[in-house]
This record gives C-alpha cells, structure tokens and sequence, in this order.
C-alpha cells in the first residue's frame, strides 16, 4: 500500500504553477507560527478539498463515486512541543484558538460545534487507528499547530475532510507513526462521527490519494482509488452558490435524515425479499439488498441493476412513511433499531415534523446513481472521439442532477440557478457537488467557453451578491467563489529545507 509522500519541497505538491503562490503562503504561515510560539514549526500536512463529478449520496450506501481533489488545501503547520494541543489558525479573528489536553480519550463536544472540533477528532482518529494495528502506540505528546485553510467552508468541496485529513497526517508525523494512504483514507472517514456527520468516506479518500491531472473511481469496503484520465477539450467549472450548507448544523433534517432513509428502505427491501426479521435489521446499506437480490435474480449482472429499481418500485410506496407504519411493518420502535448511533437517533426525532421518510425516492436515486459512476469511467476509457465522450459525460452528469433534485431532494434554488447560467453560457451539463442544500455546483465546459461562463456567472449571479455588500468588490472574492479546476494532488507531508 502507498505510504503518504513526505516532500521536501513545495513544487512537488502544487506544480510549477503554483509553487510561487504556495510559498507565499508557506512563509506568511512560518511567520505566523514564529509570532505565536518563537519557532519555525518541524513540519508542515496538507491536503486538499475536492469536487465530486458523479455518484452524489451513494458512498455510504457502499457505492463507488468519482471525484478529483482540488488545489484548494488546508495546510497544518505543526511542532512537538509542551504538555498540551495549542491549536490555533492563520485567521485567528474567525477561527479563534483553542487548548486541549493530550488524552486521546476526552470527549469532542459535538453540542458545541466549533472548528476545532474538526481537529480533535482527527486526533482521536489517529490513536484509535494506531490501538487497533496492535503494536507499541506512542505516548501523547504535546504539540502547538496553526492550521491555514483554502477550501471555502460549508461550500460542499469538503473543507471538513481537507481539515481533518491534514490534521491527522501532521499528527502521525509528529508521532514518527507513518501510516499507508489506505490506512488514514479509512480512520479519517470514521472520525469525523465525532464531531456529529454521518460520512461516507468519499471526502477523505480523495483527499489522501488525489493526484494531478487525475480523477479517482473510489471504492470502499476496503477503500481503493482506479486512475480515471478525463477527456482533452473540457475544463471543469465550480461555482460556490454562497448558500452555506453547513453539514453538521444541519444534519438531522438534511445529510443524517438521507441515510436513516438508506437505511430504513434498505430493511424493508430485505424483509420484502424474504428475509427474516432479525437479519433484515442489521442490514445497514442498500448495496447489501442488492447483493441480496442477486440470490433471487439469474442472468447477466446488468439485469441485477435493473432489477434494484423494479423491487423498489414493487415495494416501496411513493408517499412518506411514518413511524407508526415503518415500526409495524419492520416489527421494532425505531428507536431500538438506530440505538447507539446518536447523530441517527437524533434524526428520528424530527423526522416527522420535517415531513416523514421518503424511502422509495432515495433508493431509486440511489441505485440510478450508483450505476452512472461505472458509465463516466467507462466513457472516459472508451474510444469514441473526445466530444462524443463530453456530450455522454454530459447526460450523465444532467441525469444526476435531476435525479438530486427530484428524488433526493438535496439541490436547491440557488444551485438550480447556476446551473441554468451555466449550461446558457456554454457549459455542456451541470450539476450540484457534495451534499448539496447549498454549496457548489459543478459545470462541464469546453475550454473555448470556460472564460466565459465564468464571466456569465460573475454578472448574472455574484454582481448581485457584490451590490448587496455579501461578496467584496476585489477580484481575489470573484475568483474564490467561481473559477475553472483541474485535479489536483493528494495529502502530503512537507519537511521544507527552505522557503
Ligand atoms: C458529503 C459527505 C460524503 C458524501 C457527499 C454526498 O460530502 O461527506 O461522504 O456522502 O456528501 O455525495
């Protein structure tokens, strides 16, 4: 398995383009670092944010997905130093400082939600991993760190994962506990409870194992990344629609009510295809009900994809279910069913009020989606000419959209919006990236029209945003909230012999 790469200079990780960019930034972080703890730090961790082209709400259904990092990083400077975790960021007025104890053991507040949570869980991420490998764990250590991010948070290109992943691997260095990609891609997906999200690992896999010039078909269980070349002639297109969705302020109504929906349509599936009770309540994603459905189903795989869809129709109705039905029908109090995991249960208590369980519509997304992620990879390996690839990348990537915003419900007015100026603009498709309710939605362009839907998008939608005083005048806002993308590299670790 590959190891994280340790770097000893900048060029290796932001190219020749960006390494003059990146060492502004680097020597404003020393600085900083120098101003707050008298030293230069012993090394620095990043990793990046990254866009999701295909496959959105299927990860922790167990299904692949098909993102690409992007340049946008955070960077963790950090330094072993004293009997506490100083952890302080670039931006202090924003992100204010925090002191914790080393006991991996403390609690993370997840009540009160604050970046540093972020942190913390990485933290304890990073020593429950190291327990369960078994061997001698290092003792805590004390260390003193500034964290400097790029990745726009709430915006849906996962400045959680960026934070949490560059996090852990400063940490593991400043153990002296290298660790292979696969190893952090896996403990960073499942830390991130601590701070209250439910997570697929699509997030942090990328960010780890991200590679220029490169997007990854991720699978999970165990996590693995398959090279996807794009097609020539197209650029990707992000624009941040500056509706903040806020991942785990929001995540009993929004995010955690989408997987207890999973979850819920999963065991009745199982029970509808003759399941007993006992074994239809551990099932916990809807991947296993497929599996499951190819016991029942002969013939070519194809017809197993079809046939998720046709069970579903079978016997999921269209209308929300409520409690009442679903602890009937699943012989449970739902309660009992979700107990242990707080951040599900706390879904169950709202649920009701925020209009019932739409189970039959998430799984339709869900298996639909699931099967767009293979047919993006495969256009991209095919042979057919480059503008043929982009139109089919295309439908693809619409198809996703309408499924997102009719079935899964997780677009929103102003991602609608962007889109329409978009695909008016030039763009060949465009959709929502992340979870959605907000954040980013993503355009496939050709090169030519790239300049100008960006143009487009900066009169039609951010203009608007910049008269009303919620964007700033200076071109540095423009460029943060839409601008052209191509993948970038993964996690690294910078023992910088100069700046
Ligand atoms: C968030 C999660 C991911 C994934 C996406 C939706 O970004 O962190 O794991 O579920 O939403 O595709």
């Amino acid at each position: 398995m590959a190891e994280v790469p340790v770097f000893d200079n900048l060029k290796a990780v932001y190219g020749e383009a960006g390494e003059s960019h990146a060492k502004t930034r680097y020597s404003r972080l020393e600085a900083a670092f120098k101003k707050r703890f008298g030293t230069a730090p012993d090394l620095y961790a990043r990793s990046p944010g990254r866009v999701n082209l295909i496959g959105e709400h299927i990860d922790y259904e167990g299904y692949g997905v098909l993102p690409m990092a992007i340049k946008q990083d955070t960077i963790v400077a950090c330094r072993r130093h004293g009997s506490e975790l100083v952890v302080a960021n670039i931006n202090p007025d924003k992100y204010k400082e925090y002191k914790f104890s080393t006991d991996p053991e403390q609690n993370v507040d997840a009540e009160n939600h604050s970046w540093a949570n972020y942190f913390l869980a990485a933290y304890k991420g990073v020593f429950e991993h190291l327990q369960s490998k078994g061997g001698q764990v290092p003792e805590p250590v004390g260390l003193e760190l500034i964290v400097d991010g790029t990745v726009p948070e709430g915006s849906g290109l996962s400045s959680s994962a960026a934070l949490v992943c560059s996090s852990s691997l400063a940490i593991l260095a400043a153990l002296g506990t290298p660790c292979s990609q696969h190893e952090v891609a896996t403990f960073t997906a499942v830390c991130e409870k601590y701070v209250g999200t439910e997570s697929g690992g699509m997030d942090q896999a990328i960010s780890i194992m991200g590679a220029q010039d490169i997007a990854k078909l991720v699978e999970f269980n165990p996590v693995r990344a398959e090279d996807v070349v794009l097609p020539k002639g197209a650029t990707f297109v992000i624009a941040n629609s500056l509706t903040v969705s806020a991942k785990a302020e929001t995540a009993a109504a929004r995010y955690n009510m989408r997987v207890v929906e999973c979850r819920l349509a999963a065991m009745l599936l199982a029970l509808k295809l003759g399941e007993s009770k006992e074994s239809a309540h551990k099932i916990k994603t809807l991947r296993e009900v497929e599996t499951l459905l190819q016991k029942h189903v002969s013939g070519p795989k194809g017809d197993v994809s079809n046939a998720n869809a046709a069970v579903v129709e079978e016997h999921l109705h269209e209308d929300p279910y409520n409690t009442e039905e679903l602890e009937k029908k699943l012989g449970a109090p739902l309660k009992k069913l979700f107990a242990g995991n707080s951040s599900q249960l706390r879904v169950l208590e709202i649920a009701e009020s925020a209009g019932g369980y739409k189970l039959r519509q998430r799984a339709l997304h869900v298996y639909a989606e699931a099967q767009r992620v293979p047919q993006f990879r495969d256009v991209c390996n095919g042979s057919a000419s480059a503008d043929e690839k982009l139109a089919q990348l295309a439908q693809l990537m619409d198809d996703s959209q309408t499924s997102c915003r009719e079935l899964y419900e997780c677009s929103c007015a102003e991602l609608d919006t962007l889109i329409k100026l978009s695909k008016e603009s030039g763009a060949l498709a465009g959709r929502l990236t992340g979870a959605g309710w907000g954040g980013c939605m993503v355009a496939l362009v050709p090169d030519a029209q790239a300049q100008h839907v960006i143009e487009h998008l900066k009169k039609e939608y951010f203009a608007g945003f910049v008269e009303k005083g919620k964007l700033g005048k200076d071109e540095a806002f423009m460029s943060a909230v839409v601008f052209a993308s191509r993948p970038s590299s993964g996690g690294a670790i910078l023992k910088l012999k100069h700046l």
